[in-house]
């Protein structure tokens, strides 16, 4: 059947109303051209440079400020703060505590919004959340009336996926945390620990291409954080998601990054940015070599020595 070149496929069947066979048949083209165009925008993904062009960023924030309105005037969070992540690239952010590590986590979560300047996600001004980016909290937020599984899969509700589909995607995610056993488990059945890793795999499950995490392994034992780590650079590896990482652990952040931006507090800003020139994979035996240390020694120097905190506007 030959359709007008200004009819749309809608217009099409509603003309028919019947599903005939050639109709079908013309579906079934549909499908294996979405699929083509799917697989070609995947191959446009692809491949990751570690040094990209800058107006190829992933994410960029531009000269982002956040005030926050206090008695008598108002407290800046963040200061014309400007930083460009490449798609693929894992960077952590560390600094004291109340430097605007998580405001700027929420900014480009899209959780928040500038006081001023911009936060582009691929080129797009950040307008709100959305599923092409995953939210790893401070503090885990479960819903404590759903099961491990609801959980994980109501981080899938913006995917329209079938149910079919959300389930394994779910499963599969927990599988990767180490909860499968407690899939049916409520949140007040779990530890600290545990919740935290249910946190994780929500954001795994609905496979974002950028991963914002704060502080996620905060909350775990020495053991399960060094194998979440080891968990989530294998994961990095294979998939090549974009990540920013805040954590407090200077180790942690050398270990996991390409690079490190170290933020200074009063007002939030970027301190320094101290490259990671490791190689990966990174192992145990790196962790304690002579290189690491002096990357931590270095990262760690920017952080705790940095020049008295100026008063606050
Ligand atoms: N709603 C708000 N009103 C006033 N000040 C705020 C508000 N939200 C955050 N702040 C302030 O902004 C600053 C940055 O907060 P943010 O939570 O981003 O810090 P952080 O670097 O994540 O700290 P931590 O390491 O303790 O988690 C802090 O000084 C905080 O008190
Ligand atoms: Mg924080």
């Amino acid at each position: 059947m030959t359709r007008p070149p200004y009819e749309t496929r809608d217009e099409s069947r509603d003309r028919t109303r019947e599903k005939t066979r050639e109709e079908t048949r013309e579906e079934a083209r549909e499908e294996t051209r979405e699929e083509t165009r799917d697989k070609s925008r995947e191959e446009t993904r692809a491949p990751l440079t570690r040094t990209p062009a800058p107006d190829r960023a992933k994410i960029s924030f531009r000269e982002v400020s956040r005030h926050h309105p206090v008695k008598g005037g108002a407290f800046t969070a963040l200061d014309r703060l400007s930083l460009d992540i490449a798609e693929g690239e894992f960077v952590a952010v560390v600094g004291p505590s109340g430097c605007g590590k998580s405001t700027l986590l929420n900014l480009a979560a899209g959780l928040d919004a500038p006081s001023g300047g911009e936060v582009l996600v691929d080129g797009v001004p950040v307008r709100g959340p959305g599923p092409d980016r995953g939210v790893v909290f401070q503090q885990y937020a479960l819903f404590p009336w759903l099961t491990v599984r609801g959980n994980v899969e109501f981080g899938l509700r913006l995917t329209r996926l079938p149910a079919a589909e959300r389930r394994r995607r779910a499963d599969h995610a927990i599988a990767l945390v180490g909860l499968g056993d407690f899939a049916d488990a409520l949140p007040r059945a779990l530890s600290g620990g545990m919740k935290q890793r249910c946190a994780l795999a929500r954001a795994y499950a609905v496979d974002p291409a950028v991963l914002l995490m704060d502080e996620p392994f905060g909350a775990l034992d020495a053991l399960t954080r060094v194998r979440s780590q080891e968990q989530l650079l294998a994961t990095w590896t294979r998939e090549r998601r974009t990540v920013l990482f805040v954590t407090h652990d200077v180790d942690e952040a050398v270990y996991l990054a390409g690079r490190v931006v170290v933020m200074a507090a009063r007002p939030g800003r970027v301190h320094r940015v101290v490259e990671v020139p490791l190689p990966r994979p990174r192992t145990e035996e790196l962790r304690l070599s002579r290189e690491f240390a002096e990357v931590r020694n270095e990262v760690w120097h920017a952080v705790y020595h940095q020049e008295p905190a100026t008063p606050d506007a």
